[in-house]
């Protein structure tokens, strides 16, 4: 998979992409190539691509022996500014006063087999023989500095992972403005950058912009990856489509501060640089320290986006995610929340978990208000212990009669949290986030506890140890719902290190509970959660195999959430609950029908009052079930592809996941609007069918895949006003699940 040409070309090669960088005259890296695999390539054969005359006019050359060799009209591995690049660069450090100007100089390279996962912080892994790294030393000797960067390939995906350390090999203490973790420089800019933005109650929708000459970018400033961007991006060629076409990905294995800046500069080549954001960013380094950035994942899809859309949710399970949730079923949930908010006591749980029980569900998720004296969400975050007044014989008792009925139990926490009315906050003011100012910003009347600080981390960590122990937890929902301002820890204030460290600091203290919990209890299953879908990334990931997505349960709504979440990362981390009608965020009626099939595709939960529903609707939801457990295993890890444009204001969409051979489809088509006088029959063409087989279709209808193909399913309504006794689907929001069976 690496393949070292005359000791200064770097060619990272396999099935899928070629991606090639080599040693610049001036002893810096330049990158050459990503895209489609190129197979084997001599150095002769390169040396057409390197041998060029730097004509670009109007720029500065790079130094006065240098020749006509400048920086601006080469595209580059790890570019710094100010050195006749003029565009914004990946690394920037002071010292004192003195902006530095940085020199790094190939040293050497070296190769490494293993890539092992381990808790301390999410990064991408591989089983042996899986993947090669190849890691190339460089130093600024001037400025007494080393940089390693590394570049992972992987045999069975598209992906580079790149990441870097540096490390202070001189006496003087830098400041560390800057220092991303992934770069994408490609030859022209006729691609569309693709982003998943929103808001709280509508997360990760799909953006599309063309590039032009100039900077654009998206990211977060909240401490959170954020419910408004997602550092998933992708870069699309203008001419690329759902199944066709070249397509880039980028993402950061990270779940703070992040920043994507693409910029086209004059010329019309294109920067896309990835990271953690600089804003408020600043890393002190003394002597023979280091600073290490976090994994940056870069795809190529020559197959559009749906394309990118396999290679980065294959990634992510294969290579991010802990590779046993592969292997092991996703418990139906039923989670109380939107069934009981904060009124109950135990013996309402246990009614609901019976019945929850009886209609087939596996796991019954205790939400917020167990613990302290949390009537409402304006108390008692940080008592991890529980009210005595709801469970008065205590959460043991409690979590044995759940365990009786055959249920795993979840329990919720927002541990990285503390409510002004709580024993934590009365002992410890200290551990706030939270500026000596007089003024303190609240928010959901909490304040953000300081996971800057390891002492914090342990106390919360020793509270839920002792919960998990006396409930047996199989199963724990990780919340987290306020962003941070006026980062101040005192902590770092006391230990002496800067507060612009803080927001890294944070976030590798929340990396630490997850290790301290999976360490003890490596099989508990963690759903992560940031009211709703504020902190949905692969930093999450990596220790959380599932994430609530958004606090958004209405059928129709999740639509766009979930096309655009699929985008970047797998199905199997989609957690889906079937929630009421009227729905309560946004109160649309739909039918339960339509609920549960936009529910199918990923980890299934219901959350409503399963003991208010009639007999009809029990039957309804005991028969989806029971369709789910039989094709779990296709609707969680199966390959997921977008039959019809995606974005949010499209009418119509359509799912379809197929098993790894290809035999098996199942196939999910939602209207949200009914049209008036349509044509009275419409498909819905399968592009990726197999042309030579036959296939079963709900079990009834015979067709070839070429019909699938060329003509497609029919779309499930028939309604033009007069022949009401013909149709099987009418009116608004309405679906159909399609199960599709190779039979020969
Ligand atoms: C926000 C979550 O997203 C909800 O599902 C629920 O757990 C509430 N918090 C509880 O406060």
């Amino acid at each position: 998979m690496i393949e070292i040409l005359d000791e200064k070309i770097f060619h990272l090669y396999n099935e899928k992409i070629s991606y090639i960088f080599y040693v610049m005259e001036n002893q810096q890296l330049g990158h050459l190539y990503y895209g489609g695999a190129l197979g084997a390539i001599t150095a002769d054969e390169l040396g057409y691509f390197l041998e060029r005359e730097n004509k670009s006019a109007g720029t500065v050359k790079f130094s006065a022996d240098s020749g006509m060799f400048t920086l601006a009209d080469r595209s580059q591995e790890y570019p710094v500014y100010g050195t006749s690049d003029f565009k914004e660069g990946a690394l920037d450090i002071q010292a004192a006063d003195e902006l530095w100007y940085l020199d790094f100089k190939y040293v050497g390279y070296e190769q490494v087999a293993e890539k092992k996962r381990t808790l301390d912080r999410p990064a991408s892994y591989a089983c042996s023989g899986e993947a090669e790294t190849l890691i190339i030393h460089m130093a600024d000797t001037d400025h007494h500095l080393e940089l390693v960067l590394s570049f992972s390939i992987f045999a069975d995906s598209s992906a580079i992972v790149r990441s870097q350390v540096l490390k202070n090999k001189g006496s003087q203490v830098i400041q560390l403005n800057k220092m991303l973790s992934g770069v994408l420089e490609l030859p022209s800019a006729d691609y569309e950058f693709i982003h998943l933005s929103g808001a709280w109650l509508k997360e990760r929708h799909i953006k599309r912009r063309s590039l032009e000459q100039g900077t654009v970018s998206i990211g977060s400033l909240k401490g959170a990856s954020g419910h408004q961007h997602n550092p998933f991006t992708a870069l699309a060629h203008k001419q690329a489509t759902l199944n066709d076409g070249v397509v880039y990905g980028t993402n950061l294995i990270y779940s703070g501060n992040f920043l994507v800046q693409v910029e086209v500069d004059e010329w019309q080549r294109t920067r896309l640089m990835t990271g953690i954001h600089p804003t408020h960013f600043n890393w002190q380094l003394g002597h023979e320290e280091v600073f290490q950035t976090p994994e940056a994942v870069l795809f190529y899809s020559g197959e559009g986006l749906n394309g990118l859309a396999n290679e980065a949710a294959r990634f992510a399970e294969k290579h991010v995610i802990d590779r046993k949730w592969m292997r092991k079923l996703r418990p139906i949930v039923f989670n109380n929340w939107e069934a009981t908010y904060f009124e109950f006591d135990q013996e309402k749980l246990t009614t609901l978990a019976k019945a929850g029980k009886d209609l087939g569900m596996e796991c019954f998720v205790l939400d917020d208000g167990w613990f302290g004296r949390r009537d409402d969400d304006r108390s008692s975050l940080g008592d991890w212990f529980v009210d005595e007044r709801k469970f008065p014989n205590g959460i043991k008792v409690f979590a044995e009669q759940i365990h009786q009925m055959g249920l795993q139990l979840g329990i919720w926490f927002e541990p990285e949290m503390v409510s002004p009315k709580s024993q934590l906050y009365e002992a410890h003011p200290e551990w706030v986030v939270r500026h000596p100012y007089e003024r303190t910003a609240i928010g959901r009347g909490q304040y953000v506890l300081d996971f800057s600080n390891p002492e914090v981390v342990e106390a919360i960590y020793a509270q839920l140890k002792k919960i998990i122990e006396e409930t047996q937890l199989e199963y724990i929902k990780w919340d987290m719902n306020r962003n941070i301002t006026e980062a101040y820890s005192t902590y770092l204030k006391a230990v002496g290190r800067p507060q612009t460290e803080f927001f890294h600091r944070y976030i590798l203290g929340v990396y630490h509970l997850y290790e301290c919990i999976l360490t003890d209890f490596p099989d508990i299953l963690i759903e992560g959660c940031a009211g709703g879908g504020g902190r949905y990334d692969l930093g999450i990931l990596f220790y959380s195999p599932q994430i609530w997505p958004s606090d958004n349960s209405d059928a129709v709504e999740r639509l766009a959430i979930q096309s655009g979440t699929l985008l970047g990362y797998p199905l199997s981390s989609f957690s889906n609950h079937v929630s009421t009608s009227p729905n309560h965020q946004i109160d649309r009626h739909t039918s339960l029908q339509m609920r549960q099939d936009v529910c199918l595709f990923g980890p299934l939960g219901y959350e409503l009052d399963i003991t208010k529903l009639d007999d009809e609707e029990k039957r309804a939801i005991q028969a989806n079930i029971q369709f789910y457990k039989a094709h779990r295993d296709l609707l969680t890890h199966g390959t997921f592809f977008q039959l019809l444009p995606i974005g949010d204001t499209e009418n119509e969409v359509a799912w379809a996941v197929c098993n790894q051979d290809r035999s098996e489809w199942l196939i999910g088509f939602y209207r949200k609007l009914a049209q008036a006088n349509p044509p009275n029959v419409e498909y819905l063409k399968i592009p990726m069918m197999d042309q030579a087989k036959t296939y079963l279709i709900n079990g009834a209808a015979q067709v070839t895949g070429g019909m699938l193909k060329e003509i497609g399913l029919k779309k499930p309504y028939v309604f033009n006003g007069v022949n009401h006794e013909q149709m099987q689907v009418s009116g608004d929001f309405q679906s159909a699940i399609y199960h599709l069976k190779e039979i020969r």
